[in-house]
């Protein structure tokens, strides 16, 4: 097992990638402390990890509140002795409009949750990993962060910012030996994508529109995730991995 002895905390540990993620990390090992705004799923992830024969807790949490942050990596702390891991993953997509047409208000909820999240995340998990001694923390971009797509500016600014954000921590506390790299995954079977699959027109060209000619699975993304997590990325850090089929080249 490649987690054994860790601790992980979760966000969007509710929903798909944060599922999948979650339970993958459990199976290696590792005391998972599942986050979520919505606790119906979150603590069914709970469950799932509790019947592989896991160690698990859920703990409400809005990402963009920072005294909930700090709470949950507290709370983590309190029960688990330590963090070792943490996985900003908690975010959501945009409506797609034009610029021009997007409200303001969804602007700021969009960069609040998808980058402000991960730099609370950062902010408050870094003393905790600096105290275990070290540690790994992966944030989850998008495609969308390294490449522009119309209609989607809030979510293709929160990504990118999540790319360089990610950038900027590595350089800051590589010598506390914190790794801390991104994931960039391509059209990933989950909630998020509910309304492009009811689109009959475009559908058919996202859904092949990568080298592999499929879309992935929240499964293909929790194995890059573990990756960066373990010590076999133990000189891996700074980096965007891309889980995308090849979208990127596309
Ligand atoms: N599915 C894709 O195609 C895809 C592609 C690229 C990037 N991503 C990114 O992957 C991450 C996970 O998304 P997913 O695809 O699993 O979708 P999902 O909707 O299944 O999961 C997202 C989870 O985040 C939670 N969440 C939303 N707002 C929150 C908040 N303020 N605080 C705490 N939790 C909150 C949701 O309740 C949900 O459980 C997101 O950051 C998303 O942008 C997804």
């Amino acid at each position: 097992m490649k987690l054994t002895g860790k601790t992980a905390i979760v966000t969007g540990g509710g929903g798909g990638i944060g599922r999948a993620t979650a339970l993958r990390f459990a199976k290696e090992g590792a005391k998972v402390v599942v986050a979520d705004i919505d606790s119906v799923n979150g603590e069914e992830t709970v469950k799932y990890i509790r019947e592989l024969g896991g160690s698990s807790f859920f703990v409400e949490t809005d990402v963009t509140n920072p005294e909930q942050i700090k709470e949950l990596i507290e709370v983590t702390v309190s029960k688990y002795d330590g963090l070792h891991i943490m996985f900003n993953n908690a975010g959501i997509g945009n409506s797609e409009v034009r610029s021009v047409d997007l409200s303001v208000e969804e602007w700021d909820r969009v960069i609040d949750i998808n980058l402000k999240g991960v730099f609370l995340g950062i902010k408050y998990a870094v003393p905790e990993l600096i105290k275990s001694g070290g540690g790994s923390i992966i944030n989850t971009s998008s495609l969308l962060g390294l490449k522009g797509q119309k209609f989607v500016s809030a979510y293709n600014a929160s990504k990118a910012g999540v790319v360089l954000l990610t950038q900027n921590a590595s350089l800051e506390y590589g010598k506390y030996n914190i790794r801390i790299n991104a994931i960039a995954p391509g059209v990933i079977d989950t909630k998020i994508i509910d309304n492009w699959k009811q689109n009959e027109r475009k559908w058919p060209i996202i859904s092949r529109a990568n080298a592999l000619g499929r879309i992935g699975t929240p499964d293909e993304v929790a194995n890059a995730v573990l990756f960066l997590a373990s010590d076999e990325a133990s000189f891996i850090t700074g980096t965007t991995l891309s889980v995308d089929g090849g979208g990127l080249t596309f």
